[in-house]
């Protein structure tokens, strides 16, 4: 109640003023229900429709040595608040880059197990495709040789899906990551990849949002864990271009969750922080496309990282998600309300 009395109150000044004053930490969050079945983390998230969202692969609790890769794919129905399972992806994927294009799901790469080894991740090209009608899922080949990559910074413009940077491989013993800097797009009713300027640098685990015909690339880190950056990259559709040089975050972060409201792209928790204990950051901060700012929003309620963001209407849903730097999954979800 004090925090909409309070945004009110920023609001009346911004009009007074007529300048964009932004409400500090204006916003709320609240819980529904946690992900059936198991903690998940390093997860694909993204919205089907206004009622739907679903999160793909991702990676269990630590048991037998390892955090598990799993195949569990989960849907989330805002109007029953519960979550059901559906068909597994083909196989076990974590930080797969998905999307949704027409009515379909598409994942395209992502990270998977080495066979011999239960501490070192490589990026698969394999893609596919899933009907949510039909329940099924099919293989649609392979993004180009050189170019797989997990946790790339994912968006859709049209029938298109843009995939920019990510990581070719990692090992969770030493936290050398093959961060990438290569940019790919794949047209769903072409059936074709194209492959793009690359990015300015490399990055993984980044913030990502398509505002007019712009795709954003915010933060993420390069290289490992604590490499975190604040910089924001913007490419665009129509010039072909990557700018530089736009407003930098207010904090280096790297792995949150992202999501777009009307022009403000959210970036919201993230790791490689530290200064807090768990070196999972609360900060939610929105960068406005509109004015090259940036804003502060109510800090998450359970600060998270590893997940993804999805927006629809006014809110960021963040289901799942890790409690410390690297791991400790949770099946916690909530969504945070401008
Ligand atoms: C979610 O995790 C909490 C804490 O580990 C556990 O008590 C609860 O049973 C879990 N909920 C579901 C739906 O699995
Ligand atoms: C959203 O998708 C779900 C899952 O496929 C479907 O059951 C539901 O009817 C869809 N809702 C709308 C409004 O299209
Ligand atoms: C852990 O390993 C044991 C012995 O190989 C196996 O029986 C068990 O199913 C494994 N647990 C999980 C969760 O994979
Ligand atoms: C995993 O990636 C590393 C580094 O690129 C490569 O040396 C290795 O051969 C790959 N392993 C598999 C099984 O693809
Ligand atoms: C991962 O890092 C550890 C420690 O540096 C090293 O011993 C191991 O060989 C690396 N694994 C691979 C597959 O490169
Ligand atoms: C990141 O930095 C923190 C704090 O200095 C440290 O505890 C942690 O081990 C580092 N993580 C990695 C993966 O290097
Ligand atoms: C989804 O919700 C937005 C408003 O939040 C609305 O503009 C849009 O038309 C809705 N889409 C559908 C398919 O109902």
């Amino acid at each position: 109640m004090f925090l909409h009395t309070l945004s009110t109150l920023f609001l009346l000044l911004g009009l007074i003023s007529s300048t964009t004053i932004l409400a500090p930490h204006s916003g709320s969050w609240t819980a529904i229900a946690p992900i059936a079945l198991q903690p998940r983390q390093e997860h694909g998230a993204i919205k089907l429709n206004n009622t739907t969202f679903y999160i793909l692969g991702g990676i269990y609790p630590f048991t037998n040595s390892t955090y598990p890769t799993v195949t569990t794919v989960q849907k989330y129905s805002l109007p029953t608040n519960l979550w059901t399972t559906v068909a597994p992806l083909p196989l076990p994927l974590n930080h797969p880059n998905s999307a949704v294009v027409n009515g379909k799901i598409y994942v395209l790469g992502g990270l998977t197990t080495v066979a011999d080894s239960t501490t070192f991740w490589n990026a698969t090209g394999a893609c596919f495709e899933y009907d949510p009608t039909l329940d099924v899922w099919t293989s649609i080949g392979e993004l180009p040789k050189g170019r797989w990559t997990g946790s790339a910074a994912v968006s859709v413009s049209g029938s298109t899906v843009y995939l920019a940077g990510g990581l070719a491989n990692t090992n969770l013993t030493d936290d050398e990551e093959g961060t990438i800097s290569l940019f790919t797009s794949y047209d769903v009713v072409t059936k074709r990849f194209a492959v793009l300027p690359d990015m300015p640098e490399p990055r993984d685990h980044a913030g990502v949002g398509m505002v007019d015909n712009k795709l954003y690339v915010l933060g993420g880190r390069a290289y490992g864990h604590n490499n975190t950056k604040d910089t924001v990259f913007a490419y665009d559709l129509e010039s072909n271009c990557w700018s530089t040089g736009l407003a930098p975050m207010p904090i280096a972060r790297g792995g949150g969750a992202s999501g777009v409201i009307g022009t403000q792209i959210f970036v919201i928790g993230g790791e490689g922080d530290q200064d807090t204990a768990s070196g999972v950051s609360p900060q939610n901060q929105a960068y406005d496309t509109a004015t090259n700012t940036w804003g502060s929003y109510a800090s998450m309620d359970i600060p998270r990282h590893g997940t993804a963001g999805v927006a629809i209407g006014d809110r960021v849903y963040i289901p799942g998600g890790g409690l410390h730097e690297g791991g400790l999954p949770t099946n916690y979800t909530s969504y945070f309300q401008l």
